[in-house]
Order: structure tokens, then C-alpha cells, then sequence
């Protein structure tokens, strides 16, 4: 594109100005700018989605969204009040719709965190991290100059269970002075942005998950065989169906998913590194800022995360409550 191709009128002073912008005879169009497979220009299968969303109105409390796709923040609701079924549904919903909801000044106690997570489901019991807090189902990631934190990279949480959790409920403590947000990436904005002889490819495709991945190596031998009977390797497909909004969407992460079933290493290697590259895509994300007291409630079948590793020595301290989910299919 060169300043040529621009229109332009002449001020008063005599000087030439552009009158349009130097891309605009792209005409919005994706393009490929090396042969190294660098795309730029904007992502067109968003708009629906965005749109869609731009037309919700809601009945109980007001949202401010964050990214195109993803993200909403919650107002007029008070977590610590016995909520109405009609409320929580609500709240439901919008998880549905916007895949990740925050909520601000929610000071919590361990009771309330856990009563309110579960009017979503059962609790989950995580087996390789397990509760420090007075309630089983309640983790507490207490980082610090000692602990640093290990959540920076993108996943979905639990992958590596039948039953993967439907979703998680993180209450901030505390938090440090600068850093430490957490990321969210839309996976179905994902899958329907994958080019079309990549989605025919991966349409039946199975991926290999195995908890060993991540937190086998925490483990001695001898435990790490009983968990390996207790949390066989499990198979759960390339291409997720969410159960409840019926969408179809991405469904691997590098830190549980070993390889794709039927493909040799090297071409599972080169298959997972641009599948699990989609979550990098800015335009699927969302960015949350934590302040105490905040809290986070993910649909953790649609979107992965990304806890922010960037505020070490400082202390970050934040408790989590996972919601039991259903087999992927
Ligand atoms: C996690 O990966 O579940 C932790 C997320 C966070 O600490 O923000």
C-alpha cells in the first residue's frame, strides 16, 4: 500500500492531507503477510458473536463487557446474599453467553465462596492439589517470594478427567501491586476461525489427556503408578460440542494433552502447536485486572485461561472452587 493510493486535499497553508486511510482500498480483507504464515486485518467471523451480544438486556443486574466476544463484568449483584433461583440463572446465562464473568467487591468468606459455587453443581475434590482451607473443596493458590506461580500458559483447567469441571469460581484475597491478571481466550471463537480443510481434518479427531503432564512430576513413582490407576489416560475429542449452548469449539491445551490419537509424533507435534496457537489470537481474549476482593467465574468447557506469572517476588493469593462438568463430547 503506498500514500499514493490515498485520497488527499490541500489545506489552506498549502499542505497535503490523506482524506482516507492508507489501507482502506484493502477493503477489511485477512491477509498474509509472509510466507511464514503471519496474518493481519481484522477477524470477520467475531461479528455475529459480538453483535449478538452487543443486543443482551438483562432482568437483575447490569454488564460491561470486555473483549469482542468474551468477558462480562457483573453489576447490582451482592454474592454473599442467599441469591434467588431466578438471579442465579440469570447469572447462568451470562456465563453462557460471555464465557468468563467478573464480579468486584465480593468479600467473601470461605462459606459464601463455596455456597455460592454450589448453586452451579457439585464440587469438585482436585487430587494433586489439594485444599488448604478449611473446606475439601476449596483451594488456596497462596503465592509469594517462596511460591511462584506456575498458571502461565494456556489451559483448561482438569482436562485430564472423564469429567472435566464446567467451571471455576476464584476469589481474590490479595493481590499484588502490579501484575497478575488472568486471560481468557474464547474457544469457540477459536474453532471458527480455523481454516476450513483444517476444521474437516480435526472434525472427528481424539485428543490423548494425561495429568502426568503437569503434576506427575511432583510426584514419587509409586504414587504417581496409583494415580495412573486412578486417572488413566483419557480421551475426549479434538472438537467439543458445549452441552448447553450446543456451539462447537476447541478443545486442547498443552498442559494436559499428550497427543493426537492416530497421528504420527511428529505430526501430532506440528497439529497441537497451531491448534493450541488459536488461544494466542488477541482478538479471542479478554483481560482481567484483579483488585481484592474481585472474583471470577469461568465456563471452563468454552474458554482457557492464562494466570499472568509477571508480579514475582509480590504476593498474590486468590481461592478457587471448581464446579463438577459433564464428559466432552
Ligand atoms: C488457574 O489456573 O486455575 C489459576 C488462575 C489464576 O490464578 O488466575
Amino acid at each position: 500500500m503506498t500514500i499514493t493510493e490515498t485520497r488527499s486535499r490541500t489545506l489552506d497553508s498549502g499542505e497535503k492531507i490523506a482524506t482516507n486511510d492508507p489501507a482502506s482500498h484493502l477493503r477489511a480483507k485477512r491477509l498474509r503477510i509472509t510466507d511464514r504464515g503471519v496474518f493481519v486485518g481484522p477477524l470477520g467471523h467475531l461479528v455475529a458473536e459480538r453483535q449478538r451480544l452487543e443486543g443482551l438486556t438483562w432482568e437483575h443486574f447490569d454488564v460491561t463487557r470486555y473483549g469482542a466476544t468474551i468477558g462480562g463484568e457483573i453489576h447490582g449483584v451482592d454474592l454473599a446474599d442467599d441469591l434467588s433461583d431466578d438471579v442465579i440463572a440469570e447469572l447462568r446465562q451470562a456465563l453462557l453467553d460471555y464465557k468468563v464473568i467478573f464480579f468486584r467487591n465480593q468479600p467473601l468468606t470461605s462459606d459464601q465462596h463455596v455456597a455460592f459455587a454450589k448453586r452451579f453443581g457439585d464440587l469438585e475434590i482436585h487430587p494433586f492439589i489439594p485444599s488448604n482451607t478449611d473446606h475439601p473443596e476449596l483451594v488456596r493458590f497462596e503465592k509469594s517470594a517462596d511460591v511462584a506461580g506456575y498458571e502461565n500458559g494456556w489451559h483448561s483447567d482438569v482436562s485430564w478427567r472423564e469429567c472435566p469441571s464446567m467451571g471455576a469460581v476464584l476469589h481474590a484475597i490479595q493481590v499484588p501491586a502490579t501484575g497478575g491478571d488472568t486471560l481468557f481466550a474464547d474457544m469457540y471463537a477459536a474453532y471458527e476461525g480455523l481454516p476450513d480443510d483444517v476444521k474437516e481434518r480435526i472434525e472427528d479427531m481424539v485428543a490423548v489427556h494425561d495429568y502426568s503432564q503437569a503434576f506427575g512430576h511432583q510426584l514419587d513413582p509409586e504414587t504417581q503408578k496409583e494415580m495412573r490407576e486412578k486417572y488413566p489416560m483419557v480421551e475426549h475429542p479434538v472438537v467439543r460440542t458445549h452441552s448447553e449452548t450446543g456451539r462447537k469449539l476447541l478443545y486442547v491445551n498443552h498442559f494436559f494433552v499428550s497427543h493426537l490419537k492416530g497421528l504420527s509424533e511428529e505430526e501430532s507435534d506440528e497439529l497441537m502447536d497451531f491448534l493450541c496457537r488459536q488461544a494466542t489470537t488477541l482478538e479471542y481474549q479478554c483481560r482481567f485486572q484483579w483488585t481484592p476482593d474481585s472474583v471470577v467465574f469461568w465456563d471452563n468447557r468454552a474458554v482457557q485461561h492464562y494466570a499472568n506469572s509477571d508480579y514475582w517476588p509480590d504476593v498474590r493469593i486468590v481461592e478457587r472452587a471448581s464446579v463438577i462438568g459433564d464428559r466432552p463430547s
